[in-house]
């Protein structure tokens, strides 16, 4: 496995291979890699003839008071991963390079970045659309890769994709979780551990959102008293936002018919965790 940290060499490898006719699958990361990061290399080893992964923690989708400066980090250990998982380069640029004195372009994808994240992290979306789409640019993929984990980002993606005619196939990919269910993330390392244990509640607040959803219940507001009630049964849990919204719009919903995402962000002590879950298809 190539390692690049230059932007420079990353784009000169990327036309070279493209030149021959390769694929290339990009997964974009910030890093600090778990099995959820490692399922999307994989996906886009078994479905390109070259892999590259990503990293940069971009301070432009971070907040002021947020965890830039703390955001956890293991490049060895990352570097070990990617190798291990087929991955052809790993890019790892500086922020200096990405954001050079006089950088004024920033991708803002309107209606589909307000709700949700979008109003709780002003300019979170419009800082992970401008570097996708730088990476897009560099690496020159095929088809780049993204978790179902962070639908808003991938309905921001995909609009952005659509909006700007790129030549990229967007690739969601399934939520990796841990045994009780937690959604893998690279945030979970700040968790203590009686903070770990109430994590699970929002996938059980999930959990109960299908139920109903099997049920065949159709009122938006019976879905969330259930899932805000799993939720405050937690003592160091405070609900940022639960909602019910279409699966591509995000606009919330009063009736569920037959397609709805349930989506919860939750502060377990000072960590801020999201999740979600597609109902559709009633089981
Ligand atoms: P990061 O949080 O490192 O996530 C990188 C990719 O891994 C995203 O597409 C995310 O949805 C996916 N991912 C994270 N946890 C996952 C899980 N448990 N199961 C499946 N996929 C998971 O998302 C970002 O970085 C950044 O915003 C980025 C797109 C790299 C732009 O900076």
């Amino acid at each position: 496995m190539r390692v690049f940290d230059s932007t420079a060499d990353m784009k000169r490898w990327a036309w070279e291979h493209r030149l021959e006719g390769k694929s290339i699958g990009l997964v974009p990361t910030m890093g600090y890699l778990h099995e959820g990061h490692i399922s999307l290399v994989r996906r886009a080893r078994a479905e390109n003839d070259l892999v590259v992964v990503s990293l940069f923690v971009n301070p432009t989708q971070f907040g002021p008071g947020e965890d830039l400066e703390r955001y956890p980090r293991d490049p060895e250990g990352d570097e070990r991963k990617c190798a291990e998982a087929g991955a052809n380069v790993l890019y790892m640029p500086t922020a200096a390079q990405l954001y050079p004195p006089g950088f004024q372009t920033y991708v803002e994808v309107d209606k589909v970045s307000r709700p949700l994240c979008g109003a709780s992290r002003p300019g979170h979306f419009r800082g992970v659309a401008t570097i996708v789409l730088k990476l897009f640019s560099i690496v020159q993929p095929s088809a780049a890769y993204f978790g179902r984990k962070d639908h808003q980002q991938l309905q921001v993606i995909t609009t952005m994709v659509r909006d700007l005619d790129l030549n990229i196939r967007i690739v969601p990919c399934e939520t990796i979780r841990e045994k009780d269910g937690l959604a893998m993330s690279s945030r979970n390392a700040y968790l203590a551990s009686h903070e770990r244990r109430q994590a699970v509640c929002l996938y059980q607040a999930l959990l109960e959102a299908r139920r109903l959803f099997n049920d065949g219940e159709r009122s938006a507001e019976r879905y969330l008293r259930a899932m805000r009630e799993r939720v405050e049964q937690e003592p160091d849990a405070r609900i940022d936002y639960v909602s019910l919204v279409d699966p591509e719009t995000l606009e919330d919903l009063q009736e569920v018919q037959d397609r709805a995402v349930a989506a919860l962000a939750v502060k377990i002590g000072s960590t801020r965790l999201i999740d979600n879950m597609l109902l559709e298809g009633r089981t």
